[in-house]
């Protein structure tokens, strides 16, 4: 019988051992933004998923800390777009890692206003445009459903996405 390479747990973990494991598990990068009084504002985000396509449904865990989150509730929209594979200084922007706050993140590329108004950016492997339909709390985080009601991307088909896997970002 082969050993387990990781260790085996059969109660509740404790939160750095499930943060180990989530991070064995590659995720798509994704910038959600919206748009507020104070002008755009936006965060990157692996907890990311398609939910349903009827009608086309997709769900966002923000912090409850998040600034972002406020803004998104405010404005009742927001838009997701999932990062190419050589945008890593964009995630890392929106991420809070370089020192850029507000509006200034923006400044770099181009973004372009969909449906809802809210950012998308004109280089994402897709964009998805969305109105929030329901918010559910669940610990640290709020769950934000939103309904697709615009697609933006890249006008050529899509080469690399950017993933995260093991604390690092990768082009697939
Ligand atoms: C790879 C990566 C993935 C992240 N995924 C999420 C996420 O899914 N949800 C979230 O709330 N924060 C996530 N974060 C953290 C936020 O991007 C970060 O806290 C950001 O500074 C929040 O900005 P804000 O407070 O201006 O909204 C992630 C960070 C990184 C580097």
């Amino acid at each position: 019988m082969t050993e387990p390479v990781f260790p085996v747990s059969r109660a509740m973990p404790e939160a750095a051992l499930f943060r180990d494991a989530m991070a064995r598990v590659a995720s798509a990068v994704h910038v959600v933004t919206t748009l507020g009084p104070q002008g755009r504002v936006g965060l990157t985000a692996t907890a990311v998923a398609s939910v349903s396509d009827a009608p086309p449904t997709v769900l966002v865990c923000v912090a409850k800390l998040s600034r972002t989150l406020a803004v998104i509730e405010a404005s009742g929209v927001f838009c997701v777009n999932t990062l190419p594979g050589d945008d890593l200084d964009l995630a890392e922007i929106f991420a809070s890692r370089r020192g850029i706050e507000g509006e200034a993140r923006f400044a770099t590329r181009d973004w372009s206003a969909l449906t809802t108004g809210a950012p998308a950016l004109s280089g994402a492997v897709a964009a998805f445009d969305c109105r929030l339909v329901a918010a559910h709390d669940v610990a640290t985080h709020r769950i934000l459903i939103g309904e697709v009601v615009g697609l933006g991307g890249a006008a050529a088909p899509p080469g690399t996405s950017l993933i995260y896997r093991q604390r690092g970002f990768e082009a697939v």
